[in-house]
């Protein structure tokens, strides 16, 4: 049946502004972050310390983490894509981390530069030194109906991978429709295919809404079970690797729709419009 309360996982001020073309200025990020979490969010995920070379609008990850490892009242997790990433993050005050892995080859290569199996020993690695620092280890999976370059991604591939990260001591494991083209008709055959090896419970979704599918997409994400959702305050986003690939689905949207079916979140909807309408009214302009 339909979860009571549904965590959403805030990504706007990693996954929206690692794509925007032009560099947001850093305090302009954290005012970001603070009135995201101001505004109820229980996790905002802050920023990724991955290759400057690679995404180099997010190359003040350390700047931004000093300014905002005080805040109380939500999980700040920080993308980490290798050991010297997540040794970064450790000491600019990280207390949550997030692997991401593909269940494509094409689009390992071409986000992490490495195959599956590789960015799993990668993985493994991370997890570990992370279990020393006692801190908790977030896994993605990327490309989980469909990959810019392979098309359709079969299930089972899915499942796969969603299972070592599991298997290695991901909390949770966040699965991903990078480039958005999936519908109700191939996200309830994966989500099978995953929750026949992973508990449902530590399973989240993360929509990308190239195509509107996000909401439905959620809504049959509820009714198997899934209770975590990946959102981005006002739609931002994309992937710098992902072409075509549009922004998440707006947290504004998902709340929405979250309340309206009786679930409660724990998000002040007002609070998080205003968030929102800051880049509309010219106020503050990150986009
Ligand atoms: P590489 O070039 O293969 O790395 O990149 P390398 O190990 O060969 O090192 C090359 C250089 O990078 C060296 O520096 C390293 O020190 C440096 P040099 O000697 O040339 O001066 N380096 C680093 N610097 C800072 N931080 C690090 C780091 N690691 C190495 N952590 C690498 C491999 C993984 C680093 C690179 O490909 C990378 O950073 N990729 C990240 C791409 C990314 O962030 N993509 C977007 C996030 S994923 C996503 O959006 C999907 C998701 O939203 C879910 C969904 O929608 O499906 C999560
Ligand atoms: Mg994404």
């Amino acid at each position: 049946g339909m979860p009571r309360f549904v965590k959403i996982v805030e990504v706007g001020p990693r996954d929206g502004l690692q794509n925007e073309k032009g560099t947001v200025p850093t305090d302009i990020k954290i005012e970001l972050i603070r009135r995201l979490a101001a505004s109820g969010l229980p996790v905002v995920e802050a920023t990724s310390f991955v290759s400057p070379k690679w995404v180099p609008q997010l190359a003040d990850g350390k700047d931004v983490m000093a300014a905002i490892r005080t805040l109380q009242g939500a999980h700040f997790p920080v993308l980490t894509p290798n050991l010297k990433g997540f040794e970064a993050a450790v000491a600019a005050g990280a207390k949550e981390v997030a692997v991401f892995a593909s269940a494509s080859e094409s689009f390992s290569k071409s986000n992490i530069n490495c195959s599956i199996e590789e960015s799993l020993a990668r993985y493994r690695d991370v997890v570990n030194a992370a279990k020393n620092h006692s801190i908790p280890v977030r896994g993605y999976v990327s490309c989980v109906v469909g990959c810019p370059e392979e098309g359709p991604v079969p299930p089972s591939k899915v499942a796969y991978v969603a299972k070592e990260l599991y298997d290695m001591g991901c909390f949770e494991i966040s699965l991903g429709d990078t480039i958005g083209v999936g519908t109700p008709g191939t996200v309830i055959p994966m989500l099978e295919a995953v929750m026949s090896v992973v508990p449902v419970e530590k399973l989240a979704v993360h929509f990308h809404d190239t195509y509107g599918q996000s909401l439905p997409n959620i809504l049959v994400s509820l009714q198997m079970g899934v209770s975590v959702v990946d959102s981005s305050v006002a739609g931002l986003g994309g992937c710098p690797y992902a072409k075509g690939a549009s922004g998440n689905v707006a947290t504004e949207d998902v709340v929405y729709m979250l309340h309206g079916l009786g679930i409660k979140t724990g998000v002040d909807l007002g609070k998080l419009m205003a968030v929102g309408e800051l880049q509309a009214t010219g106020e503050t302009v990150w986009v």
